[in-house]
């Protein structure tokens, strides 16, 4: 069933990943061979980023751009009246009568909710808070589909910081589908994956393990590293603490391992020598954002690429 609006990687059942992942790949052909197309020439795309961005912000700008659609946008609240106390979903309502499709990077977990509920029309969740995260959750499983062929039969190592890592629990909503697959949460003890997704995991099938030693990895298909959100430490002492620790270098990964994925910003989570790897699918991953959220603009607006 077509979405309208998302907010959550909980509306990403299969046959929508399928579809998505299908209009995708001639989003992928159309940039390769004319660089853009018209298909949402008469659409204004509204882009209010209220938190740092940089792939989700200039690749949701690329799409909209090769679609052909305008756009208007927020970047941070300075400049604008939010300084002044106007409430998101004041802002959000406002904003819909500008354009015909919002995408926001919101600062809090459930705002992305209260945004949709004020908007009228179709809504992007593009990450709020420590929440969610569920346009990278399709970024990151297009990739891995593209790369190994499947989404099923795969052992996942997820690190380094599960409990806040909006990209890691929207990814493992959405994994969390498909069969014989199994999670290793790889986390300090003070930044293991939330019980509510653990749990989610495990009434669906999921061989869920926990450690807190990078050392313990598992065997590994894919690994998948995000930064310790430095910004959502409640307790800065405890980001210091770990921010050197957890590094994976060439030497330590499993010779199981098939693709390394980072939803970027790479701060010290991975040791630069692993660039070099053929493994190394971060930066084609980042590159896939652009085709996916084309796919995605289109959909929610009622267009397909035939
Ligand atoms: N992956 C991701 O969300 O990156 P940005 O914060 O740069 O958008």
């Amino acid at each position: 069933m077509p979405l309208e609006r998302l907010t959550s990687a909980r509306q990403l059942s299969i046959p929508v990943l399928n579809e998505i992942f299908s209009q995708a790949r001639k989003m992928r052909d159309i940039c390769k061979s004319q660089g853009r197309t018209n298909l949402l020439a008469d659409k204004m795309i509204g882009l209010v980023f209220l938190e740092p961005s940089s792939r989700t912000l200039l690749s949701f700008q690329s799409a909209a751009q090769r679609l052909g659609a305008g756009i208007v946008f927020i970047q941070g609240v300075g400049s604008t009246s939010f300084e002044k106390g106007e409430s998101l979903s004041d802002a959000i309502r406002v904003v819909s009568g500008y354009c015909d499709l919002i995408v926001a990077r919101l600062p809090k977990s459930g705002d992305a909710q209260i945004a949709s509920d004020a908007s009228s029309v179709p809504f992007i969740n593009a990450g709020d808070g420590g929440n969610e995260h569920p346009t990278q959750s399709l970024v990151d499983t297009f990739t891995v589909s593209e790369e190994l062929g499947t989404l099923s039969n795969l052992q996942y190592t997820f690190g380094f910081d599960p409990l806040q890592s909006r990209s890691i629990h929207s990814l493992c909503l959405v994994l969390s589908q498909f069969d014989n697959i199994g999670f290793d949460f790889i986390s300090p003890p003070e930044l293991r994956a939330p019980s509510w997704l653990v749990e989610q995991c495990k009434n669906r099938g999921i061989r869920v393990t926990e450690s807190a030693r990078l050392a313990d990895l598992k065997n590994p298909d894919v690994i998948y590293l995000n930064r310790l959100q430095e910004e959502r430490f409640p307790d800065r002492s405890l980001f210091e603490k770990y921010r050197y620790e957890y590094r994976l270098t060439p030497e330590q990964i499993p010779a199981s391992t098939r693709l390394i994925l980072d939803p970027l910003p790479r701060v010290d989570e991975i040791a630069l020598e692993v660039d070099q790897l053929p493994i190394a699918g971060y930066f084609r991953q980042a590159q896939n954002g652009v085709y996916i959220r084309m796919a995605l603009l289109a959909m929610l607006l009622g267009r397909a690429i035939a």
